[in-house]
Formats: C-alpha cells, sequence, structure tokens
C-alpha cells in the first residue's frame, strides 16, 4: 500500500503512519519529480485546510496520475470538515482516478487564531481519534467502497473556499501577521520545516511571501519564538506520537517516515 501525505503538525502523519505501507510525502514526490503512483492500494492522507484539500496537496494531485484498483482518502480535520473529501474527490477524478473510499477525522484542531491548544487538547479528541482510525483502517483492510454524502451546502462552502485558497496575493499576505520575538536563537527548525520553502535567512527567520499557512513553524519552533498577531493563545500543538525530525524529513522532501 502507498500512503502520499501531508502534514503539518502530525495528526495526519500519525493517522499514516498507523495506517502502514509505503510513505511518500507530497514535498519529496514533487522534488523528485514523481508523479505516477502506481500500486494495489494508493491513500492520500492529509489535513482539511478552510474546508477543502490544503493547496500544495491540490497542486501535486493535479499532476499526478494514480493507477490503483483502490484509491482512497482519509483526511483529519479539527472542526468542520465541510465538503473538503468531496473536492477531494473532483480533484482525482480530473485526472481519471476513482476515490473508491473516504473518511474524515476529527482531531486536535491547530488552527491558532480561532482555537485555544489547551482547551483542544483537553477534549478527548486524540481517544476518540484513536477509535475512529482503527474502525477506517479496518474499512481499508476489507477495501470498503464508502463516501459520505455532502448536502450542497456543504460543497458550496467548500468549492468557494477552494477558489480563496488560490488566490496567490492573498498567499502572498499569510506571512505576514507573523511575529518573531526575542526568544529566536536562530536554531533553523522553522527552516528545516517549512513544506513551502518559505524561510530564508540563516538567523532568525525571513520569511519569502508564499506561505502555506501550515503554521508548523510556529506550532514547532522549540523557543515558542514565532507567534500570530491573531493568535488565541500562546500554547502549541504537535501531535504527540509525531516528532518534528520526521515532520522535517517529510516536509522539505527529505524523503518517506517510517510507518509503525
Ligand atoms: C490553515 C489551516 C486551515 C484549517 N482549516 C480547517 C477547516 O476548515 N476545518 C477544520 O475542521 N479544521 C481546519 N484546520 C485544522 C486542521 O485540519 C487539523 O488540526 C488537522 O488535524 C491538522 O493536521 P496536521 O497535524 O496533519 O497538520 C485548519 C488548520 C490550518 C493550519
Amino acid at each position: 500500500m502507498k500512503l502520499i501525505y501531508f502534514s503539518g503538525t502530525g495528526n495526519s502523519l500519525y493517522a499514516a503512519k498507523r495506517l502502514g505501507g509505503e510513505l511518500l510525502a507530497v514535498q519529496a514526490l514533487q522534488k523528485s519529480g514523481i508523479y505516477e503512483i502506481t500500486g494495489p492500494a494508493v491513500g492520500i492522507i492529509c489535513p482539511v485546510y478552510g474546508f477543502t484539500v490544503p493547496y500544495f496537496v491540490r497542486e501535486y494531485l493535479e499532476k499526478a496520475t494514480i493507477r490503483s484498483d483502490y484509491v482512497f482518502a482519509v483526511m483529519t480535520f479539527g472542526n468542520s470538515a465541510m465538503a473538503a473529501l468531496g473536492c477531494m474527490k473532483e480533484i482525482l477524478e480530473k485526472r481519471g482516478a476513482a476515490l473508491h473510499y473516504g473518511n474524515e477525522i476529527k482531531m486536535v484542531d491547530n488552527y491558532l487564531p480561532l482555537f485555544e491548544m489547551s482547551r483542544q487538547a483537553a477534549m478527548g479528541k486524540e481517544e476518540r481519534f484513536e477509535l475512529e482510525l482503527d474502525r477506517i483502517i479496518q474499512d481499508i483492510q476489507e477495501r470498503k467502497q464508502v463516501f459520505p454524502r455532502h448536502s450542497l451546502f456543504k460543497r458550496l462552502v467548500s468549492s468557494a473556499f477552494s477558489a480563496l485558497w488560490e488566490n496567490k496575493q492573498a498567499m502572498a499576505r499569510r506571512d505576514k501577521g507573523f511575529i518573531i520575538t526575542d526568544r529566536c536563537n536562530a536554531c533553523g527548525t522553522c527552516r528545516k520545516l517549512c513544506p513551502a520553502g518559505n524561510i530564508a535567512g540563516t538567523g532568525k527567520p525571513v520569511y519569502k511571501g508564499r506561505c502555506a499557512f501550515c503554521l508548523g513553524c510556529i506550532h514547532l519552533c522549540p523557543q515558542n519564538a514565532i507567534h500570530l498577531k491573531n493568535e488565541r493563545s500562546g500554547k502549541r500543538f504537535r501531535n504527540p506520537h509525531v516528532t518534528a525530525a520526521e515532520l522535517i524529513q517529510g516536509n522539505t522532501g527529505g524523503g518517506a517516515v517510517k510507518a509503525l
């Protein structure tokens, strides 16, 4: 089984690790120019961003050819996925691939402008996630073909947000709200982690205006030195089953992470 994945703070990578198989980070595939994925089963695991598919996962899938008798997608989300899976299905269908199975799993919502990380962590989402994931793993092992039905409202919201994410001017503004405090010791973790290659400089991070807004640099800064102007609190989140080194390895195209 091959798993194409992206993860900003580890939820989706943890799900991918639990699913097992060969883990292929989107950035590593892009960097190596691998756009043909063939296997008896191929899965796509990633978070929901703005009710849709993260734009760089979309960018990859829009160029990729997936050849498999069983294609599935699992998306992690925090509070509402709307019809993000429907967007994923559309992208794949345009590339001639069917999506045989799709599921969403609720997890800690890492979106700092809206959510407070200690409250998110205290909601018991991680325990429920394990149970949901067990069920999904079983579905996939049994090659079940199930896909959630989304209302017209959800589909409209998700497709409107998909258009917003593609707005390059908005993308250029995203990292303008980042504040680097004096706690920064120029360790370079943010630079190594950034899936968009958006951080320059050898000292304090210098953002280049093509931010994917995964918030990985903020959540994983060892000094908690990077803040958003509009964050709900200074608390940060990383999935406890995933290390910063694993996220760096995947996000910067350094290669695959091992399954559990
Ligand atoms: C830019 C951004 C947008 C997000 N949008 C949504 C959303 O629309 N709906 C939702 O439920 N969660 C949303 N989230 C939360 C993530 O989907 C959720 O925390 C996910 O599990 C993170 O996965 P990861 O740890 O693999 O990056 C968003 C997070 C970020 C950073």
